[in-house]
């Protein structure tokens, strides 16, 4: 099987070019790639690099994912997270390709309690959470085999993210405020990538099973929950932490205001694409403390 990657730098993307590499021969491509056009700034231009790879599968983890940032260009977000791989999903079609892409549950407006479903309304509060919508719905239309994976709070050993900033933080502060009141499920992006390769197989013998699925790891918790996890973990392995277990403070979100509003509400079901392929989906607390592990490797 010949695979396009778009995004290959990114958490997801980089281990995707590790899960899909047993599936056949991957192209991988970023923004900033040489012989093939993978800027997605410019998505009429992507047409070319499908055209040239002749893909029978793409995967896009490619993405604007500054939420914030996005409040204030939403014109590049649009481009990189709906135009993009609406152009993509075309040539897919053209060509008989199969689109894998990712979404996010920032396309709800987070209320309530209860876990969503692919059924669930939509009501993004962000431009990021719009423009991502816009992109599955394009990708929808165009007509192409495809799978959407909506997934959440997403980290990796590598680059930044927000366990590795409260660790830092936890070095050097004496006390820290996290909110308490957003609920999700830290998902890793190993994760997302073995889901995604074990999906692509599944998927060559039973196309039927494309569409949309909500996919993040097991259980459910705070920022605030996550990030005593990440600290207490890293306290017992006797790494430096400053900041007393009494000392992490919960607080709310309306006291840490952000350009981009936030669900509150962020669980999503899982159960569609555990029956349709067969999948358990780990508790979250598995993936984290692996990568706490590698980061302190
Ligand atoms: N991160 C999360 O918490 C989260 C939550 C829900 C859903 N998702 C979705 O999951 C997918 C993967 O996210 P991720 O966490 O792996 O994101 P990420 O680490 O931010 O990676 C995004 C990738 O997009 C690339 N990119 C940025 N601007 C680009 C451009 N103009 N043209 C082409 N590529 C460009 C980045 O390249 P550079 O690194 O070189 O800039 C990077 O490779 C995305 O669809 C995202 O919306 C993420």
């Amino acid at each position: 099987m010949k695979i396009l990657l778009f995004g290959k730098g990114g958490q997801v993307g980089w281990e995707l070019q590790r899960a899909l590499a047993p599936l056949g021969d991957v192209v991988a491509v970023d923004h900033d790639s040489r012989e093939l056009h993978g800027d997605f700034a410019r998505p009429e231009a992507l047409a070319a690099t499908v055209q040239a790879v002749r893909p029978q599968l793409i995967v896009n983890a490619a993405a604007h994912t500054a939420v914030d940032k996005a409040e204030s260009e939403p014109e590049l977000a649009r481009a990189l997270n709906a135009t993009a791989p609406g152009v993509i999903a075309r040539e897919a079609a053209a060509i008989g390709a199969t689109l894998i892409h990712y979404s996010t549950d920032y396309v709800f407006d987070g209320s309530g309690h209860a876990a969503r479903d692919e059924d669930a309304a939509t009501a993004p509060l962000s431009v990021y959470g719009q423009t991502k919508l816009e992109g599955e719905q394009l990708i929808a239309a165009s007509g192409c085999a495809h799978l959407i994976l909506r997934t959440s709070w997403v980290f990796a050993a590598r680059g930044g993210n927000f366990a590795k900033t409260m660790l830092r933080l936890a070095a050097e502060r004496d006390a820290l405020n996290v909110i308490d009141d957003q609920i999700g499920a830290p998902t890793g992006a190993e994760l997302l990538a073995d889901v995604t390769a074990h999906a692509a197989r599944v998927l060559q013998v039973r196309p039927e099973l494309g569409g949309l699925y909500h996919c993040v790891a097991g259980g459910e918790t705070s920022w605030f929950e996550y990030a005593r996890h990440v600290i207490e973990w890293a306290r017992a392995q006797g790494k430096p932490i400053k900041v007393a277990a009494d000392a992490i403070h919960a607080i709310p979100t309306r006291a840490y205001p952000t350009p981009a509003t936030r669900p509150l509400n962020s669980r999503l079901s899982t159960l569609k694409l555990q029956q349709a392929f067969g999948l358990r989906l780990p508790h979250w607390q598995t993936g984290v403390d692996r990568m706490l592990a590698e980061v302190y490797a």
